[in-house]
């Protein structure tokens, strides 16, 4: 060990005998058989600690909320939906991940306007239960992340069919990202298979999109049945936050009467905002931008920054309860004294 440590010396010296500064280099770091290497890697290591300082992601998220964007019926405007809430939110300085669970990849070409061609697939992350951190890409435009979707993400399906805790995958998954972003949504295929199954098992909130005709409508019947079954069965604790009436053509008497219809059937279920048709929210996927960056004013923009903001006085209102509650309980369980304090509160999310 003491040669070694002589030897290293030596080579540090050698190494940095020209310029006086460069000895501070630590040595196990120059001593390494490539000296070049080690300079590198002390490079790299003091690039990473900056890195690291400067990293707000890397600051642990207390209340972070899973949201799923699902229909069984196709072109309901989920992806549309998933995307734009991911940005109004990012907007409002939260950390946001955006997870592609549909095999089609729309929200992943969407906004990155093509499959990465080298990327960790996480459909192979959830079929061998790896972690899903490399999967991530950032979208600077949109000043948050995506996990994109790959064809493999059909093969868990297929893989995992018979294995025992196949639903609980992505929310094992997700349970570290948890404490990364503030809000995580995830884009559900047109399906009720595994993957749509595995987002509800993972999500805190689910967000039904449909469009106002008689197919979209009656297809929610089988989405409401699997979240009832799952929940039954305790394998989800999601809890239906809204659905949101889509792709709506103002004026189109079908239309009106089935957003009325739903409005009376569904009450508070339905989110007061409306996402009109908007040519721009159709334009914007081939500009590799969501509608709300490609043309803030135009009215599909505006439907999804109101969107947004329903969410979040939904989720705050939810919260509220949720504590008064709790401090009601409390207060039942054990009468305050007169110099006992009540818990402090939540954080708001
Ligand atoms: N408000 C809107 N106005 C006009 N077109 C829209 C609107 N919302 C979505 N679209 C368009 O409708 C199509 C389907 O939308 P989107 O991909 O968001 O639906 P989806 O439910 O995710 O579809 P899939 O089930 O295939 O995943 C897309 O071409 C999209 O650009
Ligand atoms: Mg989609």
């Amino acid at each position: 060990m003491a040669v070694q440590g002589a030897q290293a010396r030596k080579r540090n010296a050698q190494l940095c005998g020209r310029r006086k500064w460069v000895r501070l280099w630590p040595e196990y770091l120059c001593s390494s058989e490539d000296d070049a290497a080690g300079r590198r890697s002390w490079v790299q290591l003091a690039i990473w600690l900056i890195w690291i300082g400067f990293q707000p992601r890397l600051k642990v998220r207390s209340n972070s909320l899973v949201i799923a964007v699902a229909n069984n019926k196709g072109g309901v405007g989920k992806t549309s939906t998933a995307i734009n809430l991911c940005c109004a939110f990012a907007g409002t300085r939260r950390k946001v991940l955006l997870i592609d669970l549909d095999p089609q990849g729309s929200a992943t070409v969407s906004i990155l306007r093509d499959r990465p061609s080298s990327f960790i697939s996480s459909g192979n992350a959830l079929i061998d239960g790896s972690s899903l951190v490399p999967c991530i890409k950032p979208y600077r435009t949109g000043k948050f992340d995506l996990i994109p979707a790959s064809d493999d993400l059909t093969a868990f399906c297929i893989r995992a069919d018979n294995e025992h805790g196949r639903e609980q995958r992505l929310a094992e998954a997700l349970r570290p990202l948890r404490q990364i972003y503030d809000v995580l949504i995830i884009d559900c295929p047109p399906a009720l298979n595994l993957l749509t199954i595995n987002a509800l098992c993972a999500a805190d909130e689910l967000i039904i999109p449909t469009t106002c005709d008689y197919f979209a409508v009656e297809g929610l019947g089988s989405l409401m049945r699997l979240f009832e079954s799952l929940k039954r069965r305790g394998l989800s604790r999601v809890h239906l936050m809204g659905i949101v009436r889509t792709i709506y053509t103002q004026g189109e008497p079908l239309s009106q009467k089935i957003a009325a219809d739903l409005k009376s059937n569904m009450g508070t279920m339905l989110f007061n905002t409306i996402i009109p048709f908007c040519s721009q929210v159709s334009e914007a996927p081939s500009t590799g931008r969501p509608v709300i960056l490609y043309d803030r004013t135009c009215i599909g923009s505006r439907a999804y920054l109101s969107l947004a903001g329903e969410i979040l006085s939904r989720i705050t209102a939810r919260q509220a309860d949720a504590q008064a509650i709790a401090a009601a309980d409390a207060a039942t369980a054990t009468p305050l004294q007169g110099d006992a304090m009540p818990a402090p509160s939540r954080q708001a999310w």
